[in-house]
């Protein structure tokens, strides 16, 4: 598929109150792509216009407030919906559409059926305000638990990408399954995903409430032993003892969480609640 390795072909896109530049290039319809500036979409139905003209046209008729799909986690920060590639097909393909705007992927996936999409809103009077999703395989032979994921750039470097990471393995785990993300991750999905791994694994073992070894550790994240082993060497937490592993809690690492927590209070960061997610494993 050679188009899809081509340049950037939208300037602008402007989707609720923000105007945003794309990153990378997706196949939105050419013609539509080269005349417009600015490319407008709908961010309840992310249906796209080249004229703001029919765009306010379309905003008086559309009555979709939320994604197209079941609300299966709220709390007084956010809400998921569950959305079935094969149900809502238009909507998915709109969302994969846009996300190939700040995915630098070659393939753009057209078959959305095997896939469900977890879509990540705040909320006000206005509506549900897509944030960030991830996309699943309904059946993943690697055991990948995400596909795709993304935090619309606007939203970007508020910790919502954590919520989302930690939004899959709490699926996982309802599950009764480790998980990893579909590889390769981009250079920011891995800065994500290690952050979130590194805190993750501290966080448990600061807790005392698992034993220091990586199974107990991959049991109680619902990380594979894979994602467990890499991040404690890359925190330098193995040491060797008679041809054992031996997880050490070191002191750098200790006071740089600590550092990291003191951070995350001051900017009021969130976490989820799994209690609230009202959800059973698709069968
Ligand atoms: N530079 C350095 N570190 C970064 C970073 C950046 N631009 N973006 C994220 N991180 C790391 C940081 O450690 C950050 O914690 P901090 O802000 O407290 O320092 C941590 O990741 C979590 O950041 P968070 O705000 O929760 O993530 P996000 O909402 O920005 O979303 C992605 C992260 C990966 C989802 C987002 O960058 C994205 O959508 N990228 C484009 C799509 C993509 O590449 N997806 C992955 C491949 S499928
Ligand atoms: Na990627």
């Amino acid at each position: 598929q050679t188009e899809i390795s081509r340049v950037r072909n939208l300037d602008k896109i402007q989707m609720g109150k923000y105007e945003v530049e794309p990153w990378y290039f997706s196949p939105y319809p050419i013609d539509f792509a080269t005349d417009a500036e600015m490319v407008y979409i709908c961010e309840f139905c992310l249906s796209y216009f080249g004229e703001e003209t029919s765009f306010n046209r379309h905003r008086m008729k559309c009555t979709l407030l939320h994604p197209p799909g079941n609300e299966i986690y709220r709390d007084d920060f956010v809400s998921f919906f569950e959305i079935d590639g094969r149900r809502q097909r238009t909507w998915c393909r709109n969302l994969c559409l846009l996300s190939k705007l700040f995915l630098d992927h070659k393939t753009l996936y057209y078959d959305v059926d095997p896939f469900l999409f977890y879509c990540m809103c705040i909320r006000d009077e206005h509506g549900c305000h897509l944030v960030g999703y991830f996309s699943k395989e309904k059946e993943s032979a690697e055991g990948y638990n995400v596909a795709c994921i993304l935090t619309l750039p606007q939203y970007q470097r508020k910790g919502f990408g954590k919520l989302l990471i930690d939004f899959s393995y709490i699926l996982s785990k309802r599950e009764g399954k480790l998980g990893s993300p579909e590889k390769p991750l981009s250079d920011l999905g891995l800065l994500g995903y290690r952050a979130y791994w590194q805190e993750t694994i501290v966080d448990l073992l600061l807790d005392g409430k698992v034993e220091a070894n990586i199974e107990e550790i991959g049991f109680a994240s619902a990380m594979t032993t894979n994602d467990v082993l890499h991040t404690l060497q890359n925190l330098n937490m193995l040491r060797y003892n008679k041809n054992q592993h031996v997880i050490v809690l070191t002191d750098a690492v200790v006071e740089q969480r600590e550092r990291q927590k003191a951070k995350e209070k001051i900017k009021g960061k969130r976490s989820l609640d799994p209690e609230k997610l009202i959800w059973k494993p698709p069968v």
